[in-house]
């Protein structure tokens, strides 16, 4: 069985481990269109309400269990109340959901990494379609994205990957403000920024409310357990609240950045805002097509953003092979192999929804769609929302789990306890009635 626990060898190696899992792909790919498809400001407004208001609250709840329990997700939901290990399978259902679409998008970046060198001019809503329709490409281009994380997994999460964050993370940022300089000096910036910061509330519906939870708790990677087996690597020095706080604040400053290089190239080329999952491979490439050094911009921000959602699959696999080490026994080599798998065969239904089984739909949406909407938009909040009322109603009364500023204490678990799960409620059933 599991003998000692890893912990964070720096104190900031829990700060770069966690944004480096918040800070991916759903930032740069899933935030703008997420934004695009739901009305550009009015999205963002509520995005920002939900972010500040629930799921900060929730990554606080779901590290500190993490902290204080020193456990996998299943171990530390039982901690919680002997009731609540069904909580722990839904955080490994959610875990290997995600990872299932994600790494198809990985896959993509890998494809533009290469596709940087020739940047033709011509219609990148072809080629982003042309890409994603081809079976063998698009699966084995995931498959190599889920390698990578998993070689990462298994040679362990503290050396390599704390050290790389360091560097390549402020890079990508440098990057990124460059090309948000550049993109707002187009002629559709005023557009694109009237569209990102001017809401039209005739606009508002349960839809816009859904995707902004969904969508908060995705990129904050909130409600698989993945901040949870970070926490649970914590040592008793590391501050829960302090790191959270700049998790939410890096992570949306990266969100916003990235509807900042969108958003003014989208009306400068005429690209619709509601793209869904290719706006950002579509506006993309005009930018750096049109940019002086491009092709080089071009590869450095595929390289840095595929590093980024490297980042984000390592804590996306780390949980169940937590769980399958420490409660199965299992060796962490055996471990990672057994997640991979899995993962790769839920894959594969991902990857051909753009191309042969784009068809096949379920609830009106192809595997891909379904994916992502049942676990991001359901299966995070509400895990989340039982780890709120689990940590506000037992774990409290049996941990010495509390804040140190006696008001912050007393709002944390009125929050926690009332309001957020009062509001995750109104807000799911409202999409469904919707
Ligand atoms: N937050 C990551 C991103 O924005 C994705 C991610 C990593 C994630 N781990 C997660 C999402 C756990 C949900 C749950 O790209």
């Amino acid at each position: 069985m599991s003998k000692q626990r890893a912990v964070w060898q720096s104190g900031l190696g829990f700060f770069l481990a966690s944004a480096g899992s918040a800070v991916g792909l759903g930032n740069i790919w899933r935030f703008p269109y997420m934004a695009g498809e739901n009305g550009g400001a009015l999205f963002i407004l509520v995005y920002l309400l939900i972010i500040i208001f629930i799921t900060s609250f929730a990554l606080i709840c779901e590290i500190a269990l993490g902290k204080y329990t020193k456990k996998n997700c299943v171990e530390a939901s039982m901690q919680i109340h002997h009731r609540f290990k069904w909580l722990g399978f839904s955080m490994i259902v959610s875990t290997l959901l995600i990872p299932a679409f994600y790494f198809v998008v990985g896959g993509w970046i890998i494809y533009y990494l290469f596709y940087s060198f020739s940047l033709p001019a011509g219609n990148y809503g072809d080629v982003f379609m042309a890409m994603t329709a081809k079976p063998v490409l698009t699966c084995t281009l995931a498959i190599v994205f889920l390698a990578t994380c998993s070689y990462f997994n298994y040679k362990g999460v503290n050396e390599g990957v704390e050290k790389c964050n360091k560097i390549l993370m402020p890079m990508l940022c440098v990057i990124m403000v460059i090309l948000a300089v550049f993109s707002l000096s187009l002629p559709g910036a005023a557009e694109g920024l009237a569209f990102m910061f001017r809401p039209d509330f005739s606009k508002l519906n349960g839809k816009v409310f859904i995707d902004a939870l969904g969508q908060s708790f995705f990129t904050l990677s909130t409600g698989t357990g993945a901040m949870l087996i970070y926490g649970s690597y914590m040592t008793a020095e590391h501050r829960i609240i302090k790191n959270s706080y700049s998790i939410v604040a890096f992570d949306t400053l990266v969100a916003i950045c990235a509807g900042l290089i969108i958003f003014p190239a989208v009306f400068t080329y005429g690209v619709e805002p509601q793209g869904g999952p290719g706006l950002v491979f579509v506006t993309l490439p005009e930018i750096f097509r049109q940019m002086p050094g491009g092709s080089l911009f071009s590869a450095a921000f595929f390289l840095l953003l595929l590093f980024a959602s490297v980042t984000s699959g390592i804590s996306l696999i780390e949980n169940p092979v937590a769980v399958l080490h420490e409660m199965c026994g299992m060796s962490r080599k055996k471990a990672v192999l057994l997640t991979s798998i899995a993962i790769a065969l839920l894959s594969l239904p991902c990857a051909l929804s753009f191309g042969i089984l784009s068809n096949v739909k379920l609830f009106g949406k192809t595997f891909f769609d379904l994916f992502d909407f049942f676990s991001s938009n359901l299966l995070l909040p509400l895990n989340s929302m039982f780890i709120c009322l689990g940590v506000s109603i037992f774990f409290r009364a049996k941990s010495d789990f509390h804040f140190k500023n006696r008001t912050y204490d007393r709002i944390f678990w009125i929050m926690t306890r009332y309001i957020i799960p009062v509001v995750m409620v109104i807000i799911i059933t409202s999409a469904f009635i919707n």
